[in-house]
């Protein structure tokens, strides 16, 4: 019976898919798996399915010599050598689709989160000094009508659209493709990134992380934004330059930042942005609720289920290994 591993104990739905046809091993301890236990236990799986805490690089590759397919939960694959992958000629997949509505929905949290205080808000509550009303106490910016600067139209970009217009916010995106289709279907407008940073209130970023995004966010896109301008980022964390990020905050030149990642994960619990009232960090968990985590889990086995019975993966990162 050909034998998957898993990296990290998943939703059961998905590993019943994985124990109907497959020797199913799991990391079961709930923190991310050792390195060395890892290229131990890939060393004859015929396929491994990995989240993002796992490296897979040209080493992962050489101590699962039989594996067919890498199948990562996540939709980002930062984590892979994608072409190292493909010259060994195995398949990689990931998760898009399922979690593009529940990421945009923690974006805007986050957006909604630092604009109006929300986190310093209920710490004010919880220490007990809260003593009256008061007409300055956590006064943040307006949301409704502000202008939403998207970096990176693709599904999550444009559900952070959708959810901005609900607040009747003004639409503007950078993309490198630019959607004249969705800019006449919706109203949103497109600009060159210089442009969005000096234009938007609110600029919430949903790009891949690679080459050309690494660091896009430093001092000197800070220095452009409006002083009053949020930053969210809900997609990785080194596309911002976080310790930049720290200084522009503390001094003022932007308003506030709302992150999902960061740059190194986790960020060390001593890090002076963690003490910043107009910034808010959580722990990677924009995808985080229990319908889409699952939907994640079941996409990535019935990936590892197809492959291994010779079938196509739904969402294949490299399709050419399979049409070779
Ligand atoms: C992803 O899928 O890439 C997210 O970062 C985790 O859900």
């Amino acid at each position: 019976m050909p034998k998957v591993y898993v990296t990290r104990d998943i939703y059961p739905e998905a590993l019943e898919i994985l124990r109907r046809g497959l020797e199913v091993a799991v990391w079961d301890e709930d923190r991310a798996i050792p390195r060395d236990v890892l290229l131990r236990e890939i060393g004859d799986a015929d396929a491994v399915l990995t989240l993002l805490t796992e490296k897979v690089d040209q080493e992962f590759l050489d101590h699962t010599p039989k594996a067919k397919i890498v199948a990562n939960m996540a939709v980002g694959f930062d984590n892979i050598d994608v072409p190292a992958c493909t010259r060994r000629k195995v398949v990689v997949t990931n998760t898009p689709g399922v979690l593009t509505e529940t990421t945009a929905d923690f974006a805007f949290a986050l957006l909604m989160a630092v604009a109006r205080f929300v986190v310093p808000g209920v710490g004010y509550v919880r220490d007990g000094k809260w003593e009256s009303w008061s007409p300055s106490l956590f006064v943040g910016r307006d949301i409704h009508h502000a202008t939403l600067g998207i970096v990176g139209l693709g599904r999550i970009g444009q559900e952070m659209a959708k959810r901005g217009r609900g607040f009747d916010m003004e639409i503007v995106y950078y993309d490198v493709y630019r959607r004249e289709d969705l800019e006449q279907q919706h109203g949103w407008r497109y600009a060159e990134l210089d442009d969005l940073l000096v234009e938007a209130d609110f600029v919430t970023v949903h790009v891949d992380l690679n080459d050309h995004t690494r660091k896009l966010f430093s001092t000197e896109a800070f220095r452009k934004m409006k002083k009053t301008a949020y930053l969210i980022n809900a997609a990785r964390g080194p596309i911002i330059d976080l310790d930049a990020l720290y200084q522009a905050l503390k001094s003022g030149e932007i308003g506030g930042a709302g992150l999902d990642v960061t740059d190194p994960e986790p960020i060390p619990a001593d890090h002076p942005i963690l003490q910043l009232e107009n910034a808010v960090v959580c722990p990677h968990i924009a995808s985080a609720s229990l319908q889409t985590r699952t939907k994640m889990a079941i996409l990535a086995a019935e990936n590892v289920v197809a492959v291994l019975r010779g079938d196509r993966p739904k969402t294949p990162v490299n399709p050419e290994v399979l049409d070779s």
